[in-house]
């Protein structure tokens, strides 16, 4: 056995650690401590700048509750989270394409009657999504489930308002024509949470830490593979400098501003409402067997 040097170390680390049964573990670690070591190389740390490295990963990880992941949220800002998401669901063109799902996702939304308002009065201004979900071959898709949430006029969730109830989320079902109706406020853009140790690291650059204003979906029907994702809203300041990397070209929607009148729902709207208009596009399960495409 060769004893340590400079030099030598990475080939010598990398050598037991070619110790493990397991091919995948194998090749994770392996790639792991070539990259490790490469950068450590690249930045020599001083033993104290490695020591900030260490406490800050220490309190990153103090930080974490079932209700805040403080590791997740370093991984959104780092564009992490959104490659391993594109990694995974490679979808064909034509397909709607997803984005991470975020923290602020909540099961068991409540079921909603299509146009139904999930509100439950919060503030902002009247906002109408419509579409179709259909399949990549152009069929509409009945009893397909559209579970929406987003935030409120003011840019805040659920979760970061005083409430008991559901707030500003819920189950919308396709009927037999694929179509969907959903009543909600428009969103604005936010803050991602600044409190912790990504806020930390942030407050050391003059990267923006706001999101664009969206609402998030999670659209599923029988047969077909679902996707996680938001829509965007076109000409906001936030649309090009997202702090989690979502946003992608076919995801932006004209927010068409309306003067008050008949709503796509029929009803009467007193004041001046918004109106999307977005189709889903889910990819066939069978075609879908790709790499890493469930
Ligand atoms: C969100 O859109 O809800 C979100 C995603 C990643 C980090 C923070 C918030
Ligand atoms: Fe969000």
């Amino acid at each position: 056995m060769a004893y340590v040097t400079e030099q030598n170390l990475t080939d010598i680390v990398l050598e037991r650690w070619e110790e493990i049964p397991d091919p995948r573990l194998r090749q994770i670690m392996e790639a792991a401590i070539k990259h490790l070591h490469a950068f450590v190389r690249e930045i020599e740390p001083t033993g104290a700048e490695w020591f900030t490295a260490i406490d800050w990963l220490t309190r990153t990880g103090k930080m974490c509750t079932e209700k805040r992941q403080e590791f997740i949220l370093a991984s959104d800002v780092l564009g992490v989270s959104m490659l391993v998401d594109a990694i995974n669901h490679r979808v064909p063109s034509g397909a709607t394409p997803t984005t991470v799902e975020g923290p602020f996702h909540v099961a068991d939304a409540p079921e909603r009657d299509s146009g139904e308002n999930m509100t439950e009065g919060a503030p902002g201004e009247p906002l109408f999504i419509t579409g179709t979900v259909r399949g990549l071959e152009g069929k509409p898709l009945s009893g397909a489930v559209l579970d929406v949430w987003q935030t409120d006029g003011e840019g805040l969730y659920e979760a970061q308002r005083d409430v008991t109830g559901p707030w500003m989320r819920g189950l919308y079902h396709t009927g037999a024509d694929g179509k969907y109706v959903i009543r909600t406020v428009a969103p604005i853009g936010y803050t991602i949470p600044m409190d912790g140790t990504v806020g930390e690291l942030m407050k050391r650059t003059d990267i923006s830490h706001m999101r664009p204003a969206h609402v998030h979906f999670q659209v599923t029907a029988p047969g077909y593979n679902g996707v996680v994702t938001h829509l965007f809203r076109d000409g906001d300041p936030y649309i090009e400098t997202d702090v989690v990397y979502g946003v992608k070209k076919e995801l932006i929607v004209d927010f068409e501003r309306k003067p008050a009148g008949p709503a796509p729902t029929g009803e009467k709207v007193a004041t001046p409402f918004n109106v999307v208009r977005y189709d889903f596009v889910l990819q066939q399960a069978e075609a879908g067997r790709l790499r890493g495409a469930a």
